[in-house]
């Protein structure tokens, strides 16, 4: 019955065995699955337009270099991320017309715009920072697939928030105009950096099943409490400030007490009336459209091969 067969999948994630494609498992967890994969799948994606739009302007060659690498490494991590997905049953196809057609989320983040060179750093040093503390989390996932994925994708996450931090450190040490601009971007990312973690705990629709089903491990004000706690150290190697007055040490918690959040904002972002999320979708479609041929041209090329291997 299906009480059985969910209590053996109940104790198979209780004992740490990963969930693996051909496994029963509930329908709704397979549902959060390809909604949390491919929602994050989406964001790898997306992410990459804020910093693309700054690849023909790096200011040196190597920067350039640089900062190119790490944007195809997001193309990849899009990528395993949408296999994940497929292990679940659905198509590609129909994971990216989700996208397109407005019905899929993807991260509130990338609906901001990059305006300075050292966005690419403040993007690199808190967002790519809290990519990972989350993701870290999630190597540990339920579901095989997801897991695996999550180990690679954070070790490249790691050496592009080293460069995020670099990029701030050579800034921050510069002429007062780049101190200003170092101190201008993180003035901006911060607040939506810490909406990156999602609603708080007592708004969120997902946590408590999910860590049930142990697909999260730790829940979104843990994350962003940790998060917190970590970039205000980093923050003073930067020699740089925090745009929050509420900053301060708690010494009874053990941890960094900050201000509330604009929820008004977050909400307004996630539901698509961002400053660049009607840019960003567009920007997907168009990418979408124009590259038609080339997957008609990789379909029929497969083709072709398929009916020479045959004769
Ligand atoms: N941006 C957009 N939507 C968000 C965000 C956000 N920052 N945070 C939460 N939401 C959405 C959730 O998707 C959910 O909506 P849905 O029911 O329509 O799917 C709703 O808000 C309620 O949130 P929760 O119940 O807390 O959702 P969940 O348990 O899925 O937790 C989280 C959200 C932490 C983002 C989780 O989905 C996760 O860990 N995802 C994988 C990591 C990821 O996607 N990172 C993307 C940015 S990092 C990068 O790409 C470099």
């Amino acid at each position: 019955s299906v009480q059985e067969l969910e209590k053996i999948f109940q104790d198979k994630v209780d004992q740490e065995i990963k969930i693996e494609p051909k496994d029963w498992m509930p329908d709704a967890y397979r549902k959060t699955l390809v909604r949390q994969i491919s929602q994050h799948a989406h964001s790898e994606i997306v992410g990459m337009l804020p910093e693309g739009n700054w690849i023909s302007r790096a200011p040196s060659l190597k920067r350039k270099a640089i900062l190119l690498a790490k944007v195809q490494d997001e193309a990849g991590h899009g990528l395993y991320l949408y296999s994940a997905v497929e292990t679940l049953g659905t198509t590609r196809n129909q994971t990216i017309e989700d996208l397109h057609s407005g019905k899929a989320k993807y991260s509130s983040i990338f609906n901001y715009p990059t305006l300075t060179w050292a966005d690419i750093g403040a993007i690199g040093w808190l967002v790519d920072g809290a990519a990972i503390l989350n993701q870290v989390m999630l190597c540990r996932a339920s579901y095989g697939p997801y897991a695996r994925a999550m180990v690679r994708i954070c070790k490249e996450e790691s050496f592009h928030q080293r460069q995020g931090f670099e990029i701030l450190l050579v800034l921050s040490k510069g002429t007062p105009e780049q101190q200003a601009m170092c101190q201008d971007a993180i003035n901006r990312w911060w607040w939506p950096s810490l909406m990156m973690f999602g609603p708080k705990d007592s708004e969120s629709t997902h946590s408590d099943q999910s860590m049930t089903w142990k697909i999260k491990r730790k829940s979104n004000d843990e994350l962003r409490q940790q998060f917190v706690d970590m970039i205000v150290e980093q923050a003073k190697i930067l020699n740089v400030t925090l745009p929050d007055p509420a900053l301060q040490w708690n010494a009874e918690r053990g941890h960094y007490d900050f201000g509330e959040i604009d929820w008004v904002e977050f909400w307004n972002v996630v539901k698509g009336n961002g400053p660049c999320n009607k840019q960003r979708l567009e920007a997907r479609r168009k990418a979408w459209d124009e590259g038609a041929w080339v997957r008609d041209a990789a379909a029929a090329h497969a083709e072709k091969r398929k009916a020479r291997q045959e004769v």
